[in-house]
């Protein structure tokens, strides 16, 4: 198997500055050395070009209705992704995106999704289904799947016309932190989410497997999205938006051990390391050692 490494150094997503540089960061902890441990060949396609969010106007393009923070740049940063994960995937790679906040993935997505059917998993503390009507922040950060999934009031948008996912093939793991607007959605949706508390229930084992089964009905694989966040901030403090009571190392470790070992993961993606908030660089090196677990590093 062989990984391309594409850096998405965006943070035009959230309002914590620093989590452009978390590609560096991941790079520094070691990724390259992690991905050879997992006994995975890895080419470094560089980082895409994105200009400092400073040098732009956040308000220049909003669409039609509500609010979304540089939605310009971040359309134009998702369309040059999607087509280097669509290219990567045409030849032979598995693309491994470091974000940058999470908003990259509405370009990893689309371009993994661009000539298959594929499901995602979605590990995370939230549901990043707001759109700009629902968000409370204006933040795209928090509206990838929302994207992804087609809901409709992304009027005027390109990603709107042609959704990536459906909604039943997606599974989100860990959530704990639900905007009013997200609950409902979930509630009227094919999408699963598996709350912390099903996985404090039923175990993250069964959980994970369940996802997998979700993300793999009728497709031809799937997308894994990583957001740090999704850690305990014990663990993973390096991120914009931390929410208690996350997932433990070895719970982690283990659920990207069952990706690996199920291998139907079609693209990957490390999100939100912001290294100004870290310690370190531990939550760097904590994305570094999942990215391994999940290309199927093992410990014997
Ligand atoms: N739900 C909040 C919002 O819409 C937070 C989203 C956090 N998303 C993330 N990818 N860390 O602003
Ligand atoms: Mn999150
Ligand atoms: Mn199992
Ligand atoms: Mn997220």
């Amino acid at each position: 198997q062989s990984v391309r490494i594409i850096g998405a150094p965006t943070d035009y997503g959230q309002d914590r500055r620093g989590v452009d540089m978390g590609p560096s960061a991941i790079r520094y902890g070691g990724l390259s050395e992690g991905l050879s441990e997992a006994g995975v060949d890895d080419e470094d396609a560089g980082d895409l070009l994105v200009p400092r969010a400073e040098e732009r106007d956040a308000q220049y393009r909003t669409p039609s209705k509500g609010k979304a923070k540089f939605l310009r740049e971040t359309e134009d940063v998702c369309s040059r992704l999607a087509t280097e994960v669509r290219e990567s995937i045409a030849d032979g790679y598995t693309p491994l995106v470091l974000g940058g906040d999470h908003s990259v993935a509405i370009g990893t997505v689309s371009g993994s999704a661009a000539d298959a059917e594929i499901g995602a998993i979605w590990f995370d503390a939230h549901g990043d289904l707001n759109t700009p009507t629902t968000t409370p922040s204006g933040n795209v950060h928090g509206m990838p799947l929302a994207a992804l999934l087609g809901v409709k009031e992304w009027d005027g948008v390109d990603w709107a016309n042609a959704p990536s996912l459906s909604p039943e093939n997606v599974a989100i793991v860990g959530l704990r932190s639900v905007d009013d607007a997200e609950r409902e959605l979930l509630r009227d949706s094919e999408i699963t989410a598996f709350t912390m508390s099903e996985i404090d229930d039923r175990g993250l084992d069964e959980v994970v497997d369940d996802a997998l089964a979700i993300a793999n009905n009728g497709t031809e694989g799937y997308h894994v999205s990583l957001d740090l966040d999704w850690l305990d901030p014990t663990i993973a403090p390096g991120v914009g938006t931390p929410v208690r009571g996350g997932v433990d190392y070895r719970e982690a470790h283990h659920a990207m051990e069952q990706v690996a070992v199920d291998g139907g993961m079609r693209s990957m993606e490390l999100v939100e390391v912001n290294p100004t908030l870290d310690q370190h660089n531990e939550t760097a090196e904590l994305a570094v050692e999942l990215a391994a677990s999940a290309f199927g590093k093992r410990i014997l």
